[in-house]
């Protein structure tokens, strides 16, 4: 019976795990359950989980203990409640997580959501926890169904899964496995029905996207340059993006496709994370500072006002501060619109967690600090330079106020509006006026 049961998931982590979040509840909208914001109502709770940095993972247990409590309750008022743990922490612990939290009935990796329906029946049937962390070899993508809906006018795809980088400090490898790259005629079929259902913008997903290597259309291998080259020819698409690339990816063609591509937003996430090059090479970054640097020039030569974002993870073990200060050079140097950065955090398996020579958390403290300092500097200076320019903004939701409406620059800052409802969807001119920390605000040009 469609829409008797309800589904309630909550997503950590990367934007991949919020496409597979949105693939995992439309799969389960075959087997009856509709989506729900309430954890209280839920039948079923998924927690797609994000074990990269500690406390990440640690977030998984608290909610968990929550859990506990909520189902107890559901049960006093005759209600079954089935916990579902998927995602990377999934992949990590596995059985652990079940033995930790007798509250959860399913566990399950990355690679088997289409399973789940057959594990929540059979977990129930058979009265015990269900744990499925293998790489099975079937490809997830073709047993889920096709998509349904966009949830806004902007969506994600995901191209490639997986990562062979290795970076010392790093647990992707061993929670999304090998690389893999999804064929393009599946990813058009995908793009087109996504925008038959109202998207403008299509974001290209991949742990290494820039590394993405799928089955042509006509065989042979494709480049992501050759993905973009082929998508920005579906009708009524109007923008793309992708994220997240690496240094060593980023060919000739790619950043050529900058330049010649207009639907190619001029925005570019590309993590250094450290400007030492003994640092890189002890994370296996394979390559120094000064290549990241040449990069970014090329990159600005084919696309000047490319706009750039990064991934920084200060206190690697071992960085002095010389090494750091080589970190704030890179900065200063390259200077970014936007960027993430993060403590180093020891992943258990990983090779950078058996190096003795750890960071003092309070030295990491103080070293993120100062870089927060110096990129807050940067983001506010590229957000007020922006003031009296006009930009197509794409507009995505309503703002807090009434009236208001909440749109993307090309360059992926949150743009606010007064416009009317009907211009949700759509791209409108929008002279801006103001600009904060985080966002923009202008008013709309003639429609
Ligand atoms: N594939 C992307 C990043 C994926 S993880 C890339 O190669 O750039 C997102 C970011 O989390 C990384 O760029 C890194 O900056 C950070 N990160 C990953 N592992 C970490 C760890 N152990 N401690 C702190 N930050 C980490
Ligand atoms: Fe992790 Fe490195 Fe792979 Fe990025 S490239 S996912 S940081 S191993
Ligand atoms: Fe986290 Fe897994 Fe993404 S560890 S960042 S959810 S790939």
């Amino acid at each position: 019976m469609p829409g008797a049961k309800k589904v309630h998931v909550r997503t950590f982590g990367c934007q991949m795990n919020v496409y597979d979040s949105e693939r995992m509840a439309e799969s389960l909208k075959a087997y009856g359950y509709s989506e729900t914001d309430s954890a209280e109502e839920a039948d079923l709770i998924i927690l797609n989980t994000c074990h990269i940095r500690e406390k990440a993972a640690e977030k998984v247990y608290s909610e968990l203990g929550r859990l506990r409590q909520l189902k107890e309750e559901r049960r006093q008022d005759g209600h079954q409640t089935q916990v579902a743990v998927t995602g990377c922490v999934a992949q990590a612990e596995g059985a652990e997580i079940v033995a930790r939290a007798p509250v959860v009935d399913i566990v399950v990796g990355p690679q088997s959501y289409h399973r789940i329906p057959e594990l929540l029946f059979r977990a129930a049937a058979e009265s015990r926890a269900l744990v499925e962390t293998s790489f099975p070899e079937e490809d997830k993508f073709n047993q889920l169904p096709r998509r349904a809906r966009a949830p806004t006018a902007s969506a994600f795809l995901t191209v490639q899964e997986g990562c062979d980088k290795f970076c010392t400090f790093c647990v992707v490898p061993y929670t999304r496995g090998m690389e893999y790259s999804r064929p393009v005629a599946a990813l058009v079929e995908e793009a087109v029905a996504l925008v038959q259902s109202g998207v403008a913008e299509i974001t290209l997903l991949g742990q290494n996207v820039n590394g993405y290597h799928g089955e042509g259309e006509n065989g042979g291998a494709a480049s992501l340059a050759a993905l973009i080259r082929r998508l920005v020819q579906i009708e009524g698409l109007e923008r793309l993006r992708y994220t997240t690339s690496h240094p060593r990816d980023m060919s000739d063609d790619l950043i050529e496709a900058h330049a010649t591509e207009k639907k190619l937003m001029p925005y570019l996430h590309l993590p250094f994370q450290a400007g030492s090059d003994r640092v890189l090479a002890a994370m296996n970054r394979k390559h120094t500072a000064a290549e990241y640097i040449d990069l970014v020039a090329r990159i600005r030569k084919a696309r000047p006002d490319i706009a750039l974002s990064t991934d920084i993870i200060v206190g690697f073990p071992g960085e002095t501060e010389a090494e750091f200060a080589a970190t704030l050079a890179v900065v200063e140097e390259v200077g970014f619109a936007q960027a993430y950065s993060f403590k180093y955090s020891a992943r258990p398996g990983t090779p950078a967690a058996k190096i003795d020579a750890q960071v003092p958390e309070p030295v990491k403290t103080e070293r993120l600090h100062r870089l927060q300092a110096l990129l807050d500097t940067q983001q506010t200076r590229f957000n007020t330079s922006c003031v009296g320019r006009t930009f197509p903004v794409l507009f995505e939701r309503s703002g807090r106020r009434e009236g208001q409406l909440i749109g993307r620059s090309p360059y992926l800052q949150p743009v606010h509006a007064f416009a009317a409802a009907e211009l949700l969807g759509r791209i409108v001119s929008v002279e801006i006026l103001g600009a904060g920390p985080n966002s923009l605000s202008g008013v709309i040009q003639a429609v």
